[in-house]
């Protein structure tokens, strides 16, 4: 192994031994076993890093993790708490150097693992962590804020695609809002922080990217339904918020408020959510109390975003106010709740869940513009599958040509032929129909049953 090698897995195993450190400060106090336990493993980490090389640089840019300028895959997926430190105190460069202490690594961690400042202005001043290890006078661990100029100079990326780049903040998503919907059942504090950053990601990639961002939806596990479903959610709704009108900080409002759309779910138990067959008539009633339960808890825990209590309250009433829970005739339905409703609904039925295989995209579109076209709003509906086209961002289409592909984009030149990446070849090919008039779409498939993996796709370009 080359020296460089070498330095990037000491790297690297110190910034996961200070992620498990932060972690067990989140859980535990610091006295105790466990949370010592992990602290003298990143010291032990830290030492063996600086006895070899003199500093260990980690640069953040976009939720992803850089050590001297090579992309650190995993950690960007896995090391959640640092990032969110780093983002919540204002900093993209973490410096840990030779001369740093137990005593002074056992002062700093405690500060990235305390969210309580939120990020929220003090005196009308934002707290910032170089601040805090100021006042703490703390040596050899800084945490600076670079201009994206300067670090484009110190930082020379292994060459990262955008794809790759949203690829990886969907999985780092994920992964935050599991542990929001575990905290929200065991009743533990929130990180209010997580939650507007993944809503400030979803609002900002489905203006910058919005094809890719909403293929991203095709990325199911049966096992964290209500976190893929959130996340989707969130991402169709800010993309049909902006294509309805939607402006500015108000998207952000929306898609921080589609996330917690069924956060009233998270506290109903496993087996009223995951049951194989129907429910009876008290596990329903459970059930559509969730709308009322993630008022309550929005109420609670997330005072001062009335967006997020409406859409929670809302989110399953229909067009023409049925649905639940029972409103009067006369009542208005927000906007946001009407946009989330469609996507709601869309998501909702290609997802899949223990109870029953998941409908195609192509049949959700056909049941929600026929059968169930009372529940919606007519226009939100039309603008939301010319988003989508006619096949569906995300949908699995078998080729004339014999080969499977993934639909991946819509050609404004012709929705009937939109962008495709081929899953059948290593490394795939990205095909624009419109530009290869021989090759039509057959048929759309079910992704698991084709047994198709998705993630490379969905990665590359
Ligand atoms: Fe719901
Ligand atoms: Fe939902």
């Amino acid at each position: 192994m080359t020296e460089r090698a070498d330095k990037f897995k000491s790297a690297k195993e110190l910034l996961n031994l200070i992620e498990s450190a932060i972690r067990s400060l989140r859980l535990y106090a610091t006295d105790h076993p466990q949370a010592q336990e992990a602290f003298e493993r990143a010291w032990y980490g830290a030492f063996a890093h600086l006895n070899n090389y003199d500093r260990a640089v980690y640069d953040f840019e976009d939720g992803q993790i850089f050590h001297d300028g090579a992309l650190m895959v995993d950690e960007s997926v896995a090391c959640t708490e640092i990032i969110s430190a780093l983002e919540r105190g204002l900093g993209n460069r973490l410096i840990f150097e030779q001369g740093l202490t137990r005593e002074l690594l056992a002062a700093f961690l405690p500060l990235l693992a305390d969210d309580n400042t939120d990020g929220s202005p003090v005196d009308g001043k934002d707290i910032s962590l170089s601040d805090q290890i100021r006042d703490l006078d703390l040596e050899h661990v800084k945490v600076k804020r670079m201009s994206r100029r300067m670090m484009k100079k110190k930082v020379t990326k292994k060459s990262v695609s955008r794809r790759e780049a949203l690829y990886l903040r969907y999985e780092r998503a994920i992964g935050d809002l599991s542990t929001l919907f575990d905290n929200v059942r065991s009743g533990r504090s929130l990180n209010l922080t997580k939650i507007r950053s993944i809503a400030a990601w979803a609002a900002k990639a489905t203006g910058t990217d919005r094809d890719c961002a909403l293929s991203l939806t095709a990325l199911r596990n049966r096992d964290e339904y209500l976190c893929h479903h959130s996340l989707n959610v969130a991402l169709f709704s800010s993309a049909l918020g902006r294509a309805a009108g939607v402006q500015g900080n108000d998207i952000e409002t929306l898609a921080f408020a589609a996330l917690l759309h069924d956060v009233g779910k998270a506290t109903l138990p496993a087996k009223v959510l995951k049951k194989p067959g129907p429910l009876t008539s008290e596990e329903w009633t459970r059930m559509a109390g969730h709308p009322a339960g993630g008022t309550r808890l929005i109420n609670k825990v997330f005072q001062g975003e009335p967006a997020a209590f409406v859409i929670a309250f809302e989110h399953h009433l229909g067009a023409d106010l049925s649905g639940y829970p029972r409103v009067t005739d006369d009542w208005r339905q927000h906007l946001f709740s009407r946009i989330v409703q469609v996507t709601d609904v869309y998501d909702g039925m290609t997802a899949d869940r223990s109870y029953r295989r998941p409908k195609l995209r192509s049949e959700a579109v056909v049941l929600i513009l026929g059968d169930l076209a009372h529940l919606f709003e007519p226009a939100l509906v039309r603008l939301f599958f010319q988003l989508l086209g006619v096949y569906p961002i995300g949908s699995v289409v078998r080729l004339s040509s014999g080969e499977m592909a993934l639909v991946r984009g819509v050609d404004p030149a012709d929705l009937c032929r939109p962008i495709v990446k081929t899953l059948t070849d290593s490394p795939g090919r990205l095909l624009r129909l419109v530009e290869n008039p021989s090759i039509t779409i057959e048929e759309v498939v079910d992704a698991r049953a084709a047994g198709v993996n998705l993630s490379h796709a969905l990665s590359t370009d």
